[in-house]
């Protein structure tokens, strides 16, 4: 009996501990965060969301993209809403990003509104991840509960955007890339069925058309007659590839291209996907199987990205003292 008390006091020093520190990791996001602060947050956003979404279907792309370079850079602290100063060349102007992010002004439309109602509290790195939320609802996704709590940051650095993966790379680069923000290689498959909805400019792919190694100038794993129809909706200018002038888009997704569906995981196994970075899944048979998983059941999938969604919105938050709650989306507080 008396053999016993230590092993039961190290036993509940372990549990003392155990407890502490899991709710610690709790303190850093919650979900219904703003449940007594401002407890209509969410459905403002929401309302934004979906107003800006009926006037123009391209924002739920837009946010959902939005969130994640948030994410991939500086953590989800806002930084990418941050303008670009004389003195600062910002993530917005970023080569990943020039050009081609769509919806702040969804972002800053409920920032406003949230101002109104409860003053410096709703930051704008949470808005942000809402609106990703309720824009994969808005396209006809499931929605998931968004652990919140994220404050902005006062960085933003054009050169960071590195961290963002490119459409040209590979499995092992997309994969290491993610690792590096510490998502799992099936968070990373999941979350790539983000590219079910939305466009993206033709000079993003062109290379696979036009320019692709020294003996094919077009990527042989790519269907020929997918191919075929990018290349009259991607002419070559007179430069000998896409005239990066003339802002040409496709649709990700052409058969429902503001649908959140597995329409993405379909184009892929049919030799499809648009990127290297997408048709690279079919590379290795463990993530073929989940592209042929995720198209057999697409429910399954729904979960699994709104699981690596929430795994993506954690990334490098700063919480409690941290960063701080900006005025205006767009601009560092004075
Ligand atoms: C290997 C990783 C990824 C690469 C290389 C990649 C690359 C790209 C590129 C090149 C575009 C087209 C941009 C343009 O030309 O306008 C795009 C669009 C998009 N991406 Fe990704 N992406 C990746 C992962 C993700 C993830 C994880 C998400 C979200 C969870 C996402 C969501 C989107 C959406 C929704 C669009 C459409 C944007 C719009 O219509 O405005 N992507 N992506």
């Amino acid at each position: 009996m008396l053999d016993q008390i230590p092993t039961i006091k190290i036993l509940m020093i372990l549990l003392v501990l155990v407890l502490y520190l899991s709710s610690d990791v709790e303190a850093q996001l919650r979900v219904d965060f703003y449940r007594n602060t401002c407890p209509d947050a969410e459905s403002i956003i929401q309302e934004e969301v979906r107003k800006a979404f009926f006037r123009d279907r391209g924002i739920a792309p837009g946010l959902v993209r939005m969130h994640f370079h948030d994410c991939f850079v500086r953590g989800c602290d806002a930084s990418i809403l941050i303008k670009s100063t004389p003195a600062n060349v910002a993530e917005e102007d970023g080569p990943p990003n020039a050009g081609s992010l769509r919806g702040f002004e969804v972002i800053e439309s409920a920032k406003d509104r949230l101002e109104q109602e409860c003053r410096g509290l709703v930051s704008c790195a949470d808005i942000l991840a809402y609106a990703a939320r309720d824009s994969v609802v808005v396209t006809g996704g499931l929605g998931w509960d968004v652990p919140a709590g994220r404050r902005d940051g006062r960085i933003s650095r054009a050169e960071e955007t590195v961290d963002i993966p490119a459409p040209f790379d590979s499995l092992d680069q997309i994969t290491q890339a993610f690792a590096k923000k510490t998502l799992l290689q099936d968070d990373m498959i999941a979350l790539l069925g983000a590219h079910t909805i939305g466009r993206s400019h033709c000079t993003s792919f062109s290379d696979r058309l036009y320019n692709f190694s020294s003996t094919n100038s077009q990527d042989p794993t790519l269907d020929r007659r997918f191919a075929a129809l990018l290349k009259r909706q991607c002419p070559r200018g007179p430069q000998g590839t896409v005239d990066p002038n003339r802002d040409l888009v496709v649709p990700m997704d052409p058969s429902s291209p503001a649908m959140t569906d597995v329409g993405y995981y379909r184009s892929v196994l049919l030799n499809r996907g648009l990127f290297t970075s997408d048709q690279t899944l079919l590379t290795i048979p463990r993530a073929r199987a989940q592209v042929v998983q995720n198209v057999q059941n697409p429910l399954l999938w729904m979960r699994k990205f709104g699981d690596a969604m929430v795994n993506m919105g954690k990334i490098g938050v700063l919480t409690g003292n941290d960063g701080e709650i900006r005025v205006n989306c767009r601009v560092i507080n004075g």
